[in-house]
């Protein structure tokens, strides 16, 4: 394979295969960043000092088709939402630091003529040519996000303004993957939107929690200063093929364990309540909401409003797995919400949108996806002689 390095800037280069466009933004973060740049945050779009990285090479962009950009692509739902927007005639540039997604989610997708991978951290200014920018560049899962508060703050603030800026210089539309995190531990039951929540500005799930309050503060002033062209989903527990194994959710720890014949670890009594929505229904939303008129902003909640216990939860997983193991309880981590469950009356009356899969069904195809990743890791830990890190601790 013919490798060909071109220097665009002293920052950016990029790198042209005969079959993949990988481009690569030349200031390198391993993981999330650990302290905030000195040329950021910077205070409007019009002094916004900027990287151009340019999406060239082999690849011919369809001239007819919109182009998507997707930060944090390569993560879970980036990888199962790039595959679906791959098939149609969109242009998709996929923006990932890999900090907690990887290449290996959408491998594939990097073959086709239309989809582009740039490695990138968005807490870096960029410029880019876009129709639709879908932020989802933040780690989900609790152990990672808390793994670095303070990346996870920035990439949440200083990411999000960054690409908020992209997106106005491009009137291009701008989607925000928000969460059901921003309710807190809540006290109204099921969410509203127009819910404020009750959450700790001060506690572990802060630098997620508050970091995503804040992105949303961000999109309506832009909206409301520059009219930015923005819509922001608040995101409830999603599940499905190609979450990460090992990034300690409670869907893929419980197959995990299943599969591996370890026993099911429940944090607290396992009463406190999730609603599960399985991730092709979750994209199918999410892609609603981008295609929706202007006037709709949301926020818009996006989840399955059928309300599980974790105790349920993890008997249909060992049910489904055949399990033979017991469950092992350990303390609930500070700030666990103890209920979550969406209302979902927005999406249904504006979007038209509803979660269809029911949990068994999505459990089903996320329990054979964990097989066949299992079975790849264990090739591989044999072949390095390495074990996988534990999640269970
Ligand atoms: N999965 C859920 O249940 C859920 C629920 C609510 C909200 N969300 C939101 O949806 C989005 C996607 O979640 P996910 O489950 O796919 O998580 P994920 O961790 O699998 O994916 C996040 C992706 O963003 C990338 N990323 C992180 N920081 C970045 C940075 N600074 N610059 C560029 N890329 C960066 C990661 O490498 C990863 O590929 C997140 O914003 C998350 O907050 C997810």
């Amino acid at each position: 394979m013919k490798n060909t390095f071109l220097k665009i800037s002293t920052f950016t280069f990029m790198i042209i295969t005969s079959t993949t466009t990988f481009i690569q933004s030349g200031i390198m973060v391993p993981g999330i960043p650990n302290a905030p740049e000195s040329d950021l945050p910077l205070k409007s779009p019009s002094i916004q000092k900027t990287q151009q990285i340019q999406a060239q090479g082999e690849k011919k962009v369809m001239q007819e088709s919109k182009t998507i950009v997707i930060a944090g692509g390569a993560g879970f739902i980036g990888a199962n939402l790039c595959r679906k927007l791959a098939v149609k005639n969109y242009n998709l540039v996929i923006l990932d630091s890999l900090a907690t997604g990887s290449l290996e989610n959408i491998n594939p997708l990097l073959e086709l003529p239309n989809v582009q991978f740039i490695e990138h951290n968005i807490l870096k200014p960029l410029e880019l040519k876009a129709d639709y920018i879908i932020n989802l560049a933040c780690p989900a899962s609790p152990p990672r996000y808390q793994q670095d508060p303070i990346g996870t703050i920035l990439t949440n603030v200083v990411g999000t303004h960054n690409l908020l800026q992209q997106a106005l210089r491009n009137n291009a539309v701008f989607v925000q993957a928000s969460t059901s995190e921003v309710y807190g531990d809540p006290l109204e039951h099921p969410q509203k939107e127009s819910y404020r929540g009750n959450v700790s500005c001060i506690g572990p799930r802060a630098c997620y929690d508050e970091g995503k309050r804040c992105a949303e503060s961000l999109c309506f002033d832009y909206a409301r200063i520059y009219q930015a062209r923005v819509k922001v989903a608040r995101i409830f527990n999603t599940y499905g093929p190609y979450m990460d194994p090992q990034d300690g959710r409670v869907v893929s720890n419980f197959i995990v364990q299943a599969l591996t014949n370890q026993p099911i670890t429940i944090y607290g009594t396992g009463k406190q309540t999730r609603s599960f929505c399985y991730v092709d229904d979750l994209t199918d939303g999410l892609i609603a909401l981008m295609l929706s008129p202007d006037n709709i902003t949301g926020p818009i909640n996006l989840g399955n409003d059928t309300e599980y216990t974790l105790l349920e939860l993890a008997s249909t997983i060992i049910s489904m797995t055949r399990s033979k193991q017991p469950l092992t309880f350990a303390p609930l981590p500070e700030d666990d919400p103890t209920k979550r469950k969406p209302d979902i009356s927005t999406a249904k009356n504006i979007l038209q949108w509803q979660p269809k899969t029911p949990l068994v069904d999505g459990l089903v195809k996320t329990i054979s996806y964990f097989k066949k990743k299992l079975e790849t890791l264990n090739k591989t830990e044999q072949k390095n002689t390495q074990h996988m890190p534990s999640i269970y601790g």
